[in-house]
């Protein structure tokens, strides 16, 4: 599974430098995301204009910098990728990595990396039959980083031998290969709901609330970068569809997303209720617009299905998450929930501080488990909240499910 996977290519200096375009170009169509890291001998063969073009991506030339988020470019990178590439990789940098120095951006990484790291060596093959760099590989290998090729042939020194890279389209399969087994959620299903609902009052009006799906929609692409085959179920929001979902429903009222949830949930590892979904809806909408008449307007309100507690009361059910969005008694409301529900967590949300929770781009939570502890989720990027969930689903996965 490459998609929606982040992968870092590691491009050093080597004439093979050009085939990397070719590896990032294969990563990206088969919908990876690419980020490009060059030494400073690599931007000689190539220029990072060229990976910038072909993976939409800036290019990481040598600078250990902060990025935006005032993170620094060797942690975050390093951090956030699923799967590190180094090819061609030098001579020089297989030594550097095998003895832990750390003198450019690329060699930094590698430090702060942890696997599946693959490399594909490319050098002349009196360098790589040197012991030298025959024991770096081995070192590098029982440190569990894998390494495609080289493979025989001519070199482009004019030599014939062992030193050729591997074919770009071999690296990219070992990469797939790879990716499919990484992820501490590799093979599991997760169901997640995001976004408001809506519930007619006529054919023109409608009772919803403020949820804007940017949670669900984080916690979905992060279940999908850690290796699960995620079906998103989703309310009416204004965000792109993440990519590498199993599978995307669109709904708009809390009865299609109670059918669209139950619908697909056979065989779901986990259901992650980010949604906020309506507890009421207008008994009986309007057929036609209603006009302006009285001065007040009564509308009756039925109450929805409860999805979460429907799921809950399965004798065979998925690991089930919910979310508290409370504006007081935070911890108490949220525990009483978890428990009336029988979630197996539950995301607390204090909604009435300013600049979290909803429609924001941060959030700040308290996630409390069934069995009793509290982990308080200080305030951080959704996307970043999103990790730390599923950290805790994970594994909650481990130690129920495995
Ligand atoms: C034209 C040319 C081609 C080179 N090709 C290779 C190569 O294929 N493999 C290799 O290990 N070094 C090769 N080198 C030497 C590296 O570029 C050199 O060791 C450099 O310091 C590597 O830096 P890096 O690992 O930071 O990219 C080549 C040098 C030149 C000038």
């Amino acid at each position: 599974m490459v998609k929606g996977r982040r992968v870092l290519l590691g491009v050093t200096g080597s004439i093979a430098a050009y085939k990397a375009v070719e590896i990032a170009r294969g990563l990206v169509k088969k919908g990876a995301l690419v980020q490009t890291v060059m030494t400073a001998s690599a931007c000689r063969f190539v220029t990072p204009l060229t990976f910038a073009a072909v993976t939409g991506q800036p290019v990481f030339t040598n600078e250990i910098d902060f990025t935006e988020n005032g993170e620094m470019s060797h942690i975050s990178l390093a951090a956030q990728s699923d799967l590190v590439i180094v090819a061609p990789a030098t001579a020089n940098i297989i030594g550097k990595a095998a003895g832990g120095i750390a003198d450019d951006l690329l060699s930094t990484l590698l430090l702060v990396a942890r696997p599946p790291i693959l490399m594909a060596p490319a050098m002349n093959c009196r360098m790589y039959e040197h012991p030298a760099v025959q024991k770096n590989i081995e070192t590098l290998r029982t440190r569990g980083i894998e390494m495609e090729g080289p493979c025989s042939g001519d070199l482009a020194c004019g030599e014939e031998g062992s030193g050729r890279m591997a074919d770009p389209s071999d690296i990219i399969a070992r990469a797939e290969a790879m990716l499919a087994q990484s992820g501490d959620l590799a093979g599991r299903i997760i169901m997640v709901t995001a976004g408001p609902t809506r519930e007619p009052l006529d054919p023109v009006r409608f009772i919803s609330n403020r949820s804007s799906g940017k949670m669900g929609y984080a916690i979905a692409e992060a279940a999908v970068r850690r290796g699960a085959r995620v079906i998103l179920v989703s309310g009416p929001v204004s965000l792109p569809q993440p990519s590498g979902l199993e599978a995307y429903d669109t709904v708009t009222t809390a009865a299609e997303m109670h059918d669209a949830v139950m619908g697909r949930l056979g065989g779901a590892d986990a259901l992650i209720m980010a949604a906020a979904v309506s507890d009421y809806s207008p008994d009986q909408p309007a057929a036609k617009k209603i006009k302006k008449q009285d001065d007040t307007l009564a509308v009756t309100l039925q109450k929805n299905p409860d999805i979460l507690a429907e799921v809950g009361k399965r004798r065979k059910r998925p690991l089930l998450i919910g979310f508290a969005a409370e504006t007081e008694n935070l911890e108490k409301n949220a525990r009483e929930k978890c428990r009336s529900k029988k979630l197996d967590l539950i995301v607390a949300n204090d909604v009435s501080k300013p600049g979290i929770g909803f429609d924001s781009d941060d959030n700040e939570a308290l996630l409390l488990s069934a069995s009793g502890d509290a982990t308080p989720l200080p305030r951080m990027s959704k996307s970043r909240m999103a990790d730390a969930i599923l950290d805790k689903i994970a594994i909650l996965l481990q130690s129920t499910r495995s």
